[in-house]
C-alpha cells in the first residue's frame, strides 16, 4: 500500500472502493452535478468528494471527524481540486451551511451511525434548494447482511466496536425522510469476499457466492442488498 496522503494512496483507495462497491457511481451520478451546488454529509476521506469535484460540481462537505476531513482536504490539494470543508456534526447542519442552497444533498453510509438520523434528515431539508435532490444510503433491514448479523455470522462494519448502525425497511425509510417525496428506492450490494483475503488485497469470493452464476448474484443483491439507495425530492 502506498504512503497515506500520496496520489498513489488516493488512487488505490478509489480503485478498491469502486471495485467492491461498483454501484456507487451509478447512484451518485457524478456527471449530472456539473455546475451545481453539492453538499456531502459525512465525506470521510473524500472518495466520492473528488469525483463530484472532478465532474465540475461546486462542492461542500461537512464531516464530524477532523482526521478524515484533513485527509479529504489533502486529497483535493493533491489533485488540484476546489472544495469547501466544514468540521461539524450534521445534527447542527443548518447552523453551518446556507439554507435552501444546495441542488444535491448526498450522504452515503453516514446517518445510520448517528443517534438521531431523522434529525439529520430534517436539517438536510432546510439546506436543500426547492427542486433539489436528496441522495441517501442507509443500511437495509431486509438484507442478506442483516440476516447474517442476526445469526451471528457477521457484524455491521468490518471494524468491530461500531456503536450504532440502524437498519431500515422501505416503510421506515419513508418515515425517516419525512418532508421529502421518495422518487426511487432500491437495494444493492452484497460483499462476497472472504475477509481474511480481502484485507490482504486479494478478492476471493466465499465458496457459496463463487458457485453462483453472476446473474443470480446480482438478483440477490437487488433483493437483499445491504445498501438502501434512496433518491428523494423536497415535498412541496
Ligand atoms: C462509514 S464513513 C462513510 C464515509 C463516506 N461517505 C464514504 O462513503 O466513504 C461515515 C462518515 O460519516 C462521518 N459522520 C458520522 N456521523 C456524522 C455526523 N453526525 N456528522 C457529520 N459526519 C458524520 C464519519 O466521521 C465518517 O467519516
Amino acid at each position: 500500500m502506498a504512503e497515506i496522503g500520496t496520489r498513489q494512496y488516493f488512487d488505490d483507495v478509489e480503485e478498491r472502493k469502486y471495485f467492491v462497491e461498483p454501484h456507487i457511481p451509478g447512484f451518485a451520478q457524478f456527471e449530472r452535478w456539473r455546475g451545481k451546488r453539492v453538499l456531502e454529509v459525512g465525506c470521510g476521506i473524500g472518495t466520492d468528494a473528488v469525483n463530484f469535484a472532478r465532474a465540475g460540481a461546486d462542492y461542500t462537505a461537512v464531516e464530524l471527524s477532523e482526521v478524515s476531513m484533513a485527509l479529504a482536504k489533502k486529497r483535493f490539494e493533491v489533485f488540484g481540486l476546489e472544495g469547501r470543508f466544514i468540521h461539524c456534526n450534521a445534527e447542527q447542519l443548518s447552523h453551518h451551511v446556507e439554507h435552501g442552497a444546495f441542488d444535491l444533498v448526498y450522504s452515503f453510509g453516514v446517518i445510520h451511525h448517528a443517534p438521531n438520523p431523522a434529525r439529520i434528515v430534517q436539517e438536510m431539508r432546510q439546506v436543500i434548494r426547492p427542486g433539489g435532490e436528496l441522495k441517501l444510503m442507509v443500511y437495509a433491514r431486509n438484507s442478506w447482511k442483516d440476516a447474517m448479523i442476526e445469526a451471528g455470522f457477521d457484524q455491521p462494519e468490518a471494524q468491530s466496536g461500531c456503536p450504532i448502525a440502524f437498519t431500515y425497511t422501505a416503510e421506515e425509510a419513508a418515515a425517516l425522510t419525512a418532508g421529502f417525496e421518495i422518487t426511487e428506492l432500491r437495494q444493492d450490494h452484497i460483499f462476497p469476499y472472504m475477509v481474511e483475503q480481502y484485507v490482504r488485497y486479494e478478492y476471493e469470493p466465499q465458496p457459496w457466492f463463487k458457485a453462483m452464476p453472476p446473474g443470480m448474484f446480482e438478483a440477490l443483491e437487488k433483493r437483499f442488498g445491504w445498501h438502501m439507495l434512496i433518491t428523494a425530492k423536497p415535498a412541496s
